[in-house]
């Protein structure tokens, strides 16, 4: 399935996948084959894979009810929600409330679109899903404009656009601008999540004029300032929660040491440059000084994606290979501690864990294992997952600037 590339809309269109779709592939089931995941009508609970258990929904839920650092009345204060690790770091998935009284729905808080859409009680290929009923809701407010999006991996949902009370944690946000789907496509009818959350840019909206969340949350005086910050915790670490995102700021509790920033270059995704692509010490991609290589972070991409003659290069380095029948770069299962891959971000080498660069065995019993690195012929490249999950990461819409820092997982 398309879960590795996501949800990043537009941008790479043209360029050649490098972590194939493995649906087909039997010995992968945890984590390809989505057919396990439903919800069950008659109980209205959301079961996945044993993956998110309903206990973990729970989880979810209560941590987002507590909100950690619960709103005051007089100063807006940082939210923090949790999230749930689907499929050994394939995706985060949080759950938000539209409506009045308020629907419940499982999305990705995406910072590589700007759309926030959830299926329709009247979706005629969205049985597995939970279905918003309009009708149910007292603050729904019909506009009915067509929307229509489509993500780099080809996935796509169609519907309309309305407006709603959307509940994000403890914040209820109101007048929020949503798609309604009514259409979408296979990948996501198989997918466990309802919807997506997009959290880049409101230029990057497909439905020109619409507010992100985070905007309103803002406007709306909920937040103090429009900074989100995100833990996205590997499954290795074992943590209570699969992920943590704080709205409204950074919460010193989840980092320690200094943050390196690195300017917003385009405000549309959150896209910075970096310096260089670092293997054992040394530089195998350099920048060019006056035109550095553009790259978004991407809390919807499950993998790292950087070009294709970087990633030609580390694969030689750590003894991996390219397969070219399943179009997939692949390393040794076995790969050890001394394999050290670092971007090079405002003169900071920020480090990647190599046990983030071994994926899933390519058969039982291989030797091989998928890499954690993908490749793109697309000029601009993405930190996903692979990346992300070694750091806190701090989206700042005050400064346009993203932070990284080391993560503490305090709780
Ligand atoms: C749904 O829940 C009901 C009631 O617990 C149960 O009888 C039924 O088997 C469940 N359906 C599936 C597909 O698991
Ligand atoms: C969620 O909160 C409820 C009520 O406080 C509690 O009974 C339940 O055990 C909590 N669940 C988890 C998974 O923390
Ligand atoms: C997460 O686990 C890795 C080992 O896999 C360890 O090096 C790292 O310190 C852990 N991170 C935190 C924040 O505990």
């Amino acid at each position: 399935m398309k879960l590795i590339y996501f949800f990043c809309i537009f941008l790479l269109t043209s360029s050649s996948w490098s972590f194939a779709r493995k649906s087909n592939q039997k010995n992968n089931a945890q984590l390809y084959q989505v057919q396990l995941t439903y919800r069950n009508i008659s109980t209205k609970k959301c079961y996945a894979l044993g993956k998110i258990k309903t206990q973990h929904l729970e989880a979810v839920d209560n941590l987002s009810k507590r909100g950690e650092i619960p709103l005051s009345k007089r100063a807006a204060s940082p939210q923090a929600i949790g999230a749930v690790n689907y499929g050994n770091d394939v995706e985060w998935i949080s759950q938000i409330y539209m409506g009045t009284p308020p629907q419940p729905f499982l999305v990705v808080f995406d910072t590589a679109s700007s759309d926030l859409w959830v299926p329709s009680i009247d979706c005629y290929d969205c049985n597995n899903k939970r279905l918003f009923d309009y009708g149910k809701s007292s603050t729904y407010q019909e506009n009915d404009d067509d929307f229509s999006i489509t993500y780099s991996d080809g996935s796509s949902s169609y519907g309309s656009m309305e407006m709603d009370t959307l509940k994000v944690g403890s914040m209820t946000i109101k007048k929020q601008q949503f798609a309604m789907i009514y259409d979408m496509s296979s990948s996501f009818q198989t997918d466990v999540i309802d919807g997506i959350m997009g959290c880049g840019y409101d230029s990057l909206s497909v439905y020109p004029g619409t507010l992100t969340p985070l905007t309103n949350m803002y406007n709306q005086g909920l937040i103090p300032q429009r900074i989100f910050s995100v833990q996205l915790r590997p499954i290795r670490n074992k943590t209570t929660y699969g992920g943590i995102f704080i709205f409204g700021g950074t919460d010193s509790r989840l980092y320690k040491g200094t943050i390196t920033y690195a300017p917003v270059t385009t405000r549309n995704f959150w896209q910075i440059a970096i310096d260089a692509v670092v293997y054992n010490g040394n530089n195998i991609f350099t920048s060019s000084t006056r035109n550095k290589q553009q790259i978004i972070v991407d809390t919807g991409t499950a993998l790292m994606i950087l070009g294709t003659s970087v990633v030609k290069s580390l694969h030689t380095s750590i003894k991996g290979k390219y397969v070219s029948s399943s179009n997939t770069w692949q390393v040794p299962c076995n790969l050890n501690s001394n394999t050290k891959v670092a971007i090079k971000i405002n003169g900071v080498s920020l480090a990647i864990n190599y046990q983030d660069l071994v994926r899933e065995k390519v058969s039982s019993g291989s030797s091989w294992c998928y890499s954690g690195i993908g490749s793109t012929d697309s000029s601009i490249w993405i930190l996903g997952g692979t990346f992300m999950k070694n750091y806190y990461v701090i989206f700042d819409r005050e400064k346009n600037q993203v932070g990284f820092a080391t993560p503490v997982y305090a709780y």
